[in-house]
């Protein structure tokens, strides 16, 4: 477990978030409960910004909304002067709900509908990330029905994959994002990017991975893509203005992870800051304004989410099954990624553990098991189990599978609790279905 911030174990022995007994929260809110600490991803926000500041002292943050999305966090991203990477229609239209001010959005993704181009266009979104070369068709005949310029950066391909624990420099092209620098492909939408009419070539963008530990591999890529930069300025005469690295850092899940607070978490930004402005220095090109884009570290570590304990199944001398009030339709990870993560009885989070269970959903689906083999106290019916770093991808993921209702999402902070979202009803999930179909 990793305690830190407001996430610890009170005097009475329950798990306490954002300054709120978990045990009042059930009281309050009902199980499932996905709880987010406001305050958490606050200091995130504030701590990666300011590091760019430091170390680099040209660039922004944004908040990769996939992570987590509704209308609330726009409203947090807002008002810490965060910019946003949104990826779909439905993104942008909640960061509209929520005033989003979309000059501070860039708009990524690999098949961006004309519709969703022409909301974003139309809502003078600051930044589209391009990634194919009909895309930059689109856009400039929606920029002539709106009479607008539109800044863009082209997604590229550095060829540097990481994976958790692991990188690797490769000469793969067959990503499905991004543009390839080593076949030629990256230059090519350059430079139709330059010859459009509407579209203002501003720089590049890439994306090395998530959960990604080595900070080595974002040095890497740094350097790669300035490699790059330096070549289109020399080769091509063309300057880069602006660099997206994306996101990717990784964050505590269990154990075998490492353990990080705010400021730890800040060193992927410094690394990569610090890559950068060496890269600029030796290499002696224009001082690009840096862009990262991470979400998972902004609000992972900030969530968590409550059940509570229902049927319990022993199979003698074979295994124990604690059954919970959600699933993998609130956490679809652990049944899509093999996503591991710890847990505890949030109401006797002093207890001694006695027993190993595993904690299963209650979906029609054997592989809808949240914790394999957990070391837990000897839990009873109506316990709660509080399940650790669920703030990012979790609730973004989730599905009404089984038509379970979605649970609702609280912010915490300060010990005061409210809605975020609120709980899905069972009028929710047919209220656009056809009982009867007509044809004609
Ligand atoms: N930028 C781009 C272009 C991305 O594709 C992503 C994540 C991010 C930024 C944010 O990355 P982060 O800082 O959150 O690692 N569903 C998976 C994660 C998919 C990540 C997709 N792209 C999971 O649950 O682990």
């Amino acid at each position: 477990m990793n305690y830190k911030d407001t996430l610890k174990i009170n005097e009475k022995g329950h798990l306490e978030i954002g300054g709120c007994d978990t045990v009042d929260l059930v009281k309050k809110y009902s199980t499932p409960l996905y709880v987010m600490d406001e305050s958490y991803i606050r200091n995130v926000c504030r701590a990666y910004t300011k590091t760019i500041k430091k170390v680099y002292g040209y660039g922004d943050c944004a908040y990769a909304s996939k992570a987590f999305c509704c209308a609330a966090i726009y409203t947090v991203m807002q008002e810490e002067g965060m910019h946003v990477d949104v990826v779909s229609g439905g993104e942008i239209y909640t960061a509209l709900k929520a005033g989003f001010d979309l000059k501070n959005a860039h708009f990524h993704g690999n098949n961006k509908y004309e519709s969703e181009l022409d909301l974003a266009i139309s809502n003078g979104i600051g930044t589209i990330v391009v990634d194919n070369l009909d895309e930059i068709d689109m856009i400039d005949k929606i920029c002539d029905k709106y009479n607008v310029k539109q800044n863009v950066l082209i997604r590229s391909n550095p060829g540097v994959e990481a994976h958790t624990h692991e990188y690797i420099q490769t000469t793969r092209i067959d990503s499905k994002f991004g543009f390839s620098f080593k076949n030629g492909d990256c230059l090519e939408a350059i430079k139709k990017v330059i010859a459009s009419k509407n579209l203002v070539f501003k720089g590049l963008h890439c994306h090395i991975g998530s959960q990604i530990f080595d900070k080595n591999a974002f040095a890497l890529a740094v350097d790669v893509m300035t490699d790059y930069i330096k070549k289109l300025q020399v080769e091509e005469n063309i300057i880069v203005d602006e660099i997206n690295l994306g996101g990717g850092y990784a964050v505590y899940y269990t154990e075998s992870d490492p353990k990080y607070n705010v400021e730890q978490y800040c060193e992927y930004v410094e690394t990569i800051a610090d890559a950068l402005q060496k890269a600029v220095d030796s290499k002696n090109i224009k001082k690009p304004y840096l862009m990262i884009e991470p979400g998972r570290s902004i609000v992972g570590e900030a969530g968590i989410t409550l059940y509570s304990v229902g049927n319990i199944k022993d199979i003698k001398g074979v295994k124990k099954y604690l059954a919970i009030d959600g699933g993998m339709y609130d956490n679809i990870r652990p049944a899509l990624y093999d996503a591991k993560y710890e847990a505890i009885l949030a109401n006797r989070a002093n207890d001694k553990n006695e027993e190993i269970v595993t904690i299963a959903g209650k979906c029609c689906e054997s592989g809808d098991i949240i914790i394999k083999d957990i070391e837990l106290p000897k839990a009873n019916r109506g316990d709660i189990v509080a399940v650790f770093t669920t703030g990012a991808y979790c609730y973004s993921m989730a599905s009404n599978y089984n038509r379970n209702v979605l649970p609702p999402v609280i912010f915490v902070n300060n010990g005061k609790s409210g809605y975020a979202v609120k709980p899905q009803t069972y009028e929710d999930l047919v209220r656009n279905d056809i009982i009867k179909v007509e044809m004609e």
